[in-house]
Parts: structure tokens; C-alpha cells; sequence
């Protein structure tokens, strides 16, 4: 793909990520505890009935200096033991709140690194979950791991737990820049570990992480990296580009000293490993993720029937409103975003008090939700047909258009540019389009124009 630089600052604007609707900066402490009580009752009626768990475990054995999640340095055994506990008991809490007739499409570790600990913990909890609900047909039960820790006979417990999605935190196979972010390489060949998880069940899934814009990197190499990994041929890659954000994660400042790539090279990254990746036959999702053809994401874009939340990518079957427990987690259900204390101290407490740890949220009004519908499915499948949506909403497009403040002459610069097509029926994306994707969708969020709230640019 090429792109022209000219375009690229015409669009290098402030956007929302648009990962949620409201976006994340709407959240708000004024949102209580009894506040999501009552958004858990309301969630068990409302749609996606299915249900996904997000269990956050936020402990690593070091930090990487680029890290911008909710992550803590290891703690000792018992620190660890307790706030597992807590886990258990938040978990125990909200079960309660949840109509047991639903049933179960997704459940998601993230962290942190959820194998930095005892996989009998993860096993002790996915117990509770499985015990309380029935699953849908192929539920994913995936986990985020950095391979640095990963041993034959843990993923052997991760098995034996109820895993069968595996993603792989490499971020580049040069330990050379690894090295330069205090991070470690993966303990077994990479390739090992995603044959062993292939040979134990074919239908187990893999996921490689990568990224660019850290030091030491160069077009060449990320490329070394990214044809190493097409070897491997995981059934999905994601490609993340490097967030410096160091007055949130004071940490990153270390990295300026060891001279980051610019802007220009960050883009040369992407590109390549676009078109490298492209060549080998995986198929792009949304911005950054790739999918092997006979993935269930490719066949659902197809289709029109991808999705996505703060997790990634997923597809309209699997889709549940999200329940997330641990510190950090954010529930997304469909009323309503509500995110827990990021203390793990206070988290533990508040818990232990029979309270949900909440410190932050957000309602979703009935139009909020419309709006959202429409930037999702621009996100994820690249295209909309505005009957389709308007009928979800038992509503006409002429009332939805007016909602999302649908504006022929904001959108024809974007067709002039080549990064949409639309007629009054439907919406598409081409593939240069994608890049430019945040301003595309921003352009149907009737609350920016008024916005007080400052985001990042969109490149
Ligand atoms: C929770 S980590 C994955 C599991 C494990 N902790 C690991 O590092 O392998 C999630 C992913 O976020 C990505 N990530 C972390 N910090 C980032 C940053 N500042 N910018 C872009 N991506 C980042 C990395 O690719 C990482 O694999
Ligand atoms: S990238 Fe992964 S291992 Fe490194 S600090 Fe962040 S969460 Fe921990």
C-alpha cells in the first residue's frame, strides 16, 4: 500500500480511538458502586445475551519500558494469593448479578501477564465460571502470555484449565531490542511453542503480538521480525504501534534516551509489514490485525459480522456483553462502560467488603447506543448499509441520518481522496481508507463537534 504523506498530515488531526462509545474520557466518578448493581440487572436484558468474562491480572516479572497497560511489578506469594482471592470473590459477586440462563461466548486473561502466575489460579477461576454457566459452541477461552515464562507443562495446565486461545506477547524476535526495553525473549522457540499447541488440538488457536516504533528498530529489521513470524504462521498476528504516552507512564521517559524511530519510519514499519504480511496470505482486520484466510474473523468480515471491544477483535457469534473482574478491568455492557479501582490494596478491601471496586463509569443512552452500532460496524467490517442499521433500531434512515448529523459534504473530501465510496444506501472503506479510519468515523459523532475532551491524533 502506499500512501501519500500530503494525506497523512491532512488527517494527523485529534480523534477519538473510538475502542468505546462513549469514549473513554466520558467515564466519570460520579458512577457508584449501586450505579452498576443495577446496569448488572438491567444487562441481563439486553443484547448480546451472551456472555463475556475479562479477567485482568495485572502482576509482571519485570517491566518493559515501553509497557502502557495496567501492569505492577510481581509481588510476593501471598500478595499474590490474596489478590487472586479477591478475583474469586468479585467474580463470586457477579455471577450472582447474572441470569444463569445465559450463556458463555467468550472469557479473556489479559494483564500484565496472567502466566507470570500459578496456572492452578487461572484453573480455580475459570472453575467458578464454568460451573455457573453453560457455554456457547466453540467458546474462546483465551489467554495473553508472554513467552518468556512459558514451559511445555504450563501450557499443559492452561490446557488442562480450559484455554484454547493462545496469544503471544513477542513484540520483536531481535534480542537485541528487547534487551534495550528490559524485556526478555521468549524462554523456548517460538515456533516450538506454537507447534506444541497446534499438535495438542488443531482447532487451539495462536495470536502473535508485535511492535514497532521502539528503539533500535529499523524498516529492515521489523521486516526480519514479521517474515520470521509469517514462518511461524500463527493463525493471527497483530502489529501495534508503539503508544508514548510518558506523562501517564513515567517509565517510557527511558526510551527517548534511547532514540525512538520518527514518525516517518513508524509509518515505513506498518507498510511493510502490511505488504509482507498481505503477500503471505493473511488478510487485514480493521487497522492492525491480520487473520489467516480460514480464520473465523476473515470468513465473519466477509460477511459483515465483525466486532470488537477492548479485547480485540471478535465476531458478532462470540460477541457478549463484557463482565470484567480484576484491577483496571472495564465491564462493557451494553447500558454501560464501568472500570474498577487501579489500587491494588483498595481493590482487595473493597471487595472483601462484599462491594463491586468501581471506580469510574459511564451510562449509554438509547441514541449513544445507535451511534455506537454505526461506528462499529465502520471499524470492523468497513462497511454499512444504512437500512440494515436503522431496522435494527425499528427506526428509518432518514431519522438515523439525522442522529449521526449524516452530512453528504463531509463526506465527499474523503471520496475526492479516495478513502470512501458511499451512495445514499451504503457506506465503504477502501483499503486506503483504513488508515484514515478514526476520521472517517468521527465524522458520524454528533457530541465531538462540542467536545471539551482532548484525544490524540489519529496517526
Ligand atoms: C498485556 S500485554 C501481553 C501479555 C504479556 N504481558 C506480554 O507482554 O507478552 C498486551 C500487549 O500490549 C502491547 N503493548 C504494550 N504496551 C504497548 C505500547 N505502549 N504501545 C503499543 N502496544 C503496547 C504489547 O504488544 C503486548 O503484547
Ligand atoms: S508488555 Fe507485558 S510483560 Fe511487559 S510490562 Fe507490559 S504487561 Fe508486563
Amino acid at each position: 500500500m502506499k500512501i501519500d504523506k500530503q494525506l497523512l498530515q491532512k488527517y494527523n488531526v485529534p480523534v477519538p480511538r473510538y475502542t468505546s462509545y462513549p469514549p473513554a474520557n466520558h467515564f466519570n466518578s460520579d458512577f457508584k458502586e449501586e450505579d452498576f448493581r443495577a446496569l448488572l440487572v438491567k444487562s441481563n436484558t439486553e443484547d448480546p445475551s451472551n456472555i463475556a468474562f475479562y479477567v485482568h491480572i495485572p502482576f509482571c516479572a519485570q517491566i518493559c519500558h515501553y509497557c502502557g497497560c495496567n501492569a505492577l511489578k510481581m509481588g510476593r506469594a501471598d500478595e499474590i494469593r490474596n489478590y487472586i482471592a479477591a478475583v474469586k470473590e468479585e467474580l463470586a459477586l457477579m455471577v450472582r448479578t447474572i441470569d444463569p440462563k445465559r450463556k458463555i461466548s467468550q472469557i479473556h486473561y489479559g494483564g500484565g501477564t496472567p502466566n507470570a502466575i500459578k496456572a492452578s489460579y487461572l484453573k480455580e477461576i475459570n472453575d467458578i465460571i464454568f460451573q455457573s454457566f453453560e457455554l456457547i459452541e466453540d467458546a474462546e477461552i483465551a489467554i495473553e502470555c508472554n513467552p518468556a515464562h512459558l514451559t511445555y507443562a504450563y501450557l499443559d495446565e492452561l490446557f488442562d484449565a480450559g484455554f484454547n486461545r493462545f496469544s503471544f506477547g513477542i513484540q520483536d524476535f531481535d534480542e537485541n531490542v528487547l534487551k534495550d526495553v528490559n524485556r526478555k525473549p521468549s524462554s523456548l522457540p517460538v515456533e516450538d511453542l506454537v507447534s506444541f499447541v497446534k499438535n495438542a488440538n488443531p482447532k487451539f488457536a495462536v495470536n502473535l503480538d508485535f511492535i514497532y516504533g521502539l528503539p533500535g528498530q529499523t524498516v529492515s529489521s521489523f521486516c526480519k521480525s514479521i517474515e520470521k513470524a509469517i514462518e511461524i504462521r500463527p493463525d493471527r498476528l497483530v502489529t501495534f504501534s508503539y503508544a508514548h504516552v510518558p506523562w501517564f507512564k513515567e517509565h517510557q521517559k527511558i526510551l527517548v534516551q534511547k532514540g525512538l524511530p520518527t514518525a516517518d519510519d513508524k509509518l515505513d514499519m506498518f507498510l511493510a509489514a502490511y505488504d509482507l504480511l498481505l503477500k503471505a496470505g493473511y488478510v487485514s482486520i480493521g487497522l492492525d490485525h491480520y487473520a489467516l484466510p480460514e480464520d473465523e474473523l476473515c470468513q465473519a468480515l466477509n460477511k459483515h459480522q465483525l466486532h470488537r471491544n477492548f479485547q480485540g477483535y471478535c465476531t458478532k457469534r462470540t460477541t457478549g456483553q463484557v463482565y470484567a473482574v480484576g484491577v483496571s478491568s472495564i465491564s462493557q455492557l451494553s447500558g454501560g462502560y464501568v472500570q474498577n479501582t487501579k489500587s491494588v490494596k483498595a481493590y482487595i478491601e473493597t471487595v472483601n467488603n462484599g462491594l463491586f471496586p468501581v471506580e469510574k463509569g459511564v451510562l449509554v443512552t438509547d441514541e449513544q447506543k445507535i451511534i455506537r452500532t454505526v461506528i462499529n460496524e465502520l471499524m470492523c467490517n468497513k462497511y454499512i448499509a444504512w437500512d440494515k442499521v436503522a431496522d435494527s433500531f425499528a427506526m428509518d434512515v432518514i431519522s438515523l441520518k439525522k442522529l449521526i448529523a449524516y452530512d453528504e459534504d463531509i463526506l465527499k473530501p474523503f471520496q475526492a481522496d479516495g478513502l470512501i465510496h458511499f451512495t445514499a444506501h451504503h457506506l465503504e472503506i477502501t483499503e486506503l481508507g483504513t488508515m484514515f479510519i478514526r476520521n472517517i468515523v468521527a465524522s458520524f459523532d454528533p457530541a465531538l463537534a462540542d467536545s471539551n475532551k482532548r484525544y490524540s491524533n489519529s496517526m
